[in-house]
């Protein structure tokens, strides 16, 4: 049966998810296991950030157990560019929550060899025991951390092309689109799947197609998220536009 919860809005999604998070983080600390969060970048997951950390702020959950491994980086960018996924992390979470580098890892996008770095971020993951608890969004065309259409559902950590709507949709986070990188290194469809538990987080119109797709849809991989449908443990946390064509 298909885990889906459907919000009256964003906000009341994203507190959903923080709580979800911040109670796997307690029954890690409560059993004395290791809790390795697996974070994703975009809009979607900022108003879940900005919940943790004020339930930090307000002493009701702490990081300090955790370790995080993010989806996905663009090749290109140094991890202290502006527009890095690093530098999302650092302003929107890791800096506020004191979640310092030794314990959280992203991929390298300015690495002299990506796909030597790519093998490496795939080999770290699997040594640490895997993600406990993956959050994710999606894109417009289905895309999963950057797994564009195409990904085959046993990929693994790679250098991937990102599709043209992928570069025109981030290109609002950019001064001049023709800085938008082409490149990224992405947890493959694999990796993602090999996570304990997952809740994909989507909010607002523009995402009810791709949810449709994900959910309702044949499990191919001309549909990246489609590759859920065979994960025992996925949690679909909705807003009302989100989830209108399901
Ligand atoms: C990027 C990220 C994805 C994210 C997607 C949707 O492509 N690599 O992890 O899910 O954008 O972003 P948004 O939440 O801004 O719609």
């Amino acid at each position: 049966m298909v885990d889906v919860t459907v919000h009256d809005s964003a906000e009341a999604a994203a507190i959903d998810v923080a709580e979800s998070i911040r109670d796997h983080v307690a029954s890690c600390v409560a059993n004395a296991t290791a809790c390795r969060l697996g974070l994703a970048t975009g809009g979607t997951p900022l108003p879940v950030y900005r919940h943790l950390i004020e339930m930090v702020t307000a002493g009701k959950m702490s990081f300090h157990d955790v370790v995080t491994f993010n989806l996905d980086e663009y090749i290109g960018l140094t991890s202290s560019h502006p527009h890095s996924y690093h530098a999302y992390m650092r302003s929107h979470l890791f800096d506020a929550v004191g979640l310092d580098a030794s314990r959280t890892h992203l991929p390298l996008g300015s690495a002299d060899d990506p796909d030597a770095e790519a093998a490496r971020y795939e080999s770290t993951l699997i040594a640490s025991g895997g993600v406990t608890m993956q959050l994710l969004g999606i894109g417009r065309n289905g895309h999963i951390g950057f797994n564009e259409p195409g990904s085959e559902h046993d990929s693994v950590t790679r250098v991937v092309d990102l599709a043209d709507s992928t570069i025109a949709a981030n290109a609002r986070y950019f001064d001049d689109p023709a800085n938008v990188p082409r490149q990224a290194i992405t947890m493959g469809i694999g990796t993602i799947l090999r996570s304990h538990e997952i809740i994909l987080m989507a909010t607002g119109a523009s995402k009810a197609d791709a949810i449709r797709g994900a959910i309702r849809g044949p499990v191919e991989p001309s549909n990246p998220a489609s590759s859920l449908q065979t994960h025992a443990h996925v949690r679909w946390v909705l807003d009302t536009e989100a989830a209108s064509k399901l």
